[in-house]
């Protein structure tokens, strides 16, 4: 029996395989309860949840990241640390990116992309992402086996940004190797030689720059000038230096969190025939399926709150400064909410309900495309792989399995999976 409450979860690789149990014990203490080791208050209750993310005025995002790392610049002073948030947010991680912003920068910042994410847009999305999905297909699916994180979901997870911001087909091989989703073994050596880049974001902070300062000057009939001329709610130019934030960040938060989704949505049907099955035999069960996988493995599992001043959630009291780690994963699994909550259901009826996507003010922008990846990714695979079952050799024969998941505190995904299938070329 593991003592969870001298478990630091912040650092201690046994929770990383399998978080729940020690979200079940806090939430079970308390849906609001303060963990030992760096003071926070960790929100595992499905209503809590809701009611810290749809609070910006009092619960700041300027922690969101990094949570309790590293410590605040400043000391907690007063009744009130709105002013406090305020001089020193510059000088805190990721400030420039919508994450950590709080209103009115935020709904600025967000104001650019729902420019971008427009229905007109995303419809043409779609059709690039059938005919992506085959394409990553066409690259391994004769083998009859294949690291799927790798081979298939990563770089489809990329590429699906890449073209959501009307980066040029012709440069997304050059984005694939960069970021990479590029496979080992089939990198182009003059492509590679061409590009060794010390930091992946800033390339791609340069590489949008250069594309957003050349669609302002020579105005095309393309996503990246639309992008460019976007104006802010009061008719005010943003800076380029703004949009590329705008844009470049999507990169860091839609590729790993898809790449998760769909990692965690084929180790159930590698694991789970019934339910591959059930797909195979009527394809309008994908959406709830996608959303159930959502709901069992949230691929963010925990984002962090700032209080600015002193209040109560869930009864518990918290002080002014309190950190608050709101945990997506922990609530949707949450027993008040949830029937059965370990169990994956295709039949559940409030499927829907999951907080996988958070809520509020940030609640991700890019959920109908993840959504979408899904749907259109799922079709395709279910086509052109037959019988899709879990490798043993990597992970072990079933009822004895081992997967490896991502060491952090924040997502929740597989490293790697890999597979075995029969092709239907
Ligand atoms: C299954 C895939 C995804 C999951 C589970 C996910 C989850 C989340 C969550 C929980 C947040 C809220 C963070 C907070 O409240 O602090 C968020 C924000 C965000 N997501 Fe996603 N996301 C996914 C895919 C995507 C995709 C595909 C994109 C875009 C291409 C995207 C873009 C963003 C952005 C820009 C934000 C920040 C929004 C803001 O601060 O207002 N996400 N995402």
């Amino acid at each position: 029996m593991v003592d969870f409450d001298s478990v630091d979860y912040f650092t201690d690789p046994s929770l990383v395989p399998d978080p729940h149990p020690y979200f079940d014990h806090m939430r079970a203490k308390c849906p609001v309860s303060q963990e030992s080791h760096h003071g926070v208050y960790a929100v595992t209750g499905y209503e809590e949840a809701a009611e810290v993310f749809k609070d910006p005025d009092l619960f700041s995002s300027v922690i969101s990241v990094g949570g309790p790392f590293p410590p605040l610049p400043f000391e907690i002073e007063g009744d009130d640390i709105g002013a406090l948030i305020e001089q020193h947010r510059a000088g805190m991680p990721m400030s420039e990116h919508m994450v950590t912003m709080d209103p009115p920068e935020h709904t600025y910042a967000r104001s650019l992309l729902n420019r971008l994410l427009t229905p007109a847009r995303l419809k043409e999305n779609e059709d690039f992402m059938w005919r992506l999905a085959d394409r990553q297909l066409d690259e391994f699916v004769s083998n009859g086996s294949c690291e799927f994180l790798t081979e298939y979901s990563k770089p489809f997870a990329l590429l699906v940004v890449a073209d959501v911001l009307g980066v040029p087909e012709e440069d997304h091989q050059q984005f694939r190797v960069v970021l990479g989703a590029e496979r080992p073994g089939t990198r182009v050596g003059s492509l590679d030689d061409d590009i060794v880049v010390g930091n992946p974001l800033e390339w791609l902070d340069e590489k949008f720059s250069a594309y957003i300062s050349d669609r302002r000057e020579n105005p095309r009939d393309d996503v990246l000038t639309q992008l460019a001329q976007a104006k802010y709610p009061d008719g005010s130019t943003p800076e380029v230096i703004d949009v590329v934030r705008s844009a470049t960040f999507l990169f860091g938060a839609g590729q790993e969190t898809t790449a998760k989704m769909l990692g965690s949505a084929l180790r159930i049907l590698g694991e789970r025939p019934d339910i591959q099955d059930a797909l195979r035999a009527d394809r309008s069960r994908i959406p709830v399926f996608i959303e159930e996988s959502l709901r069992m493995d949230a691929p963010v599992k925990s984002g962090f709150r700032l209080a600015k001043r002193a209040t109560t959630v869930g009864g518990v009291e918290l002080p002014v400064g309190s950190k608050v780690m709101v945990c997506p994963g922990a609530a949707n699994r949450d027993p008040r909410r949830f029937e059965n909550p370990h169990e994956f259901r295709l039949d559940r009826k409030n499927f829907r309900e999951h907080m996988a996507f958070g809520r509020g003010n940030h609640t991700c922008p890019g959920s109908p495309l993840a959504r979408a990846e899904g749907r259109i990714s799922l079709e395709r695979i279910l086509d052109r792989m037959l019988d899709i079952r879990i490798d043993a050799e990597h992970h072990g024969p079933e009822g004895d399995r081992h997967f490896d998941y991502e060491p952090t505190y924040i997502l929740r995904g597989l490293s790697n999976l890999h597979i075995n299938f029969t092709p239907n070329p």
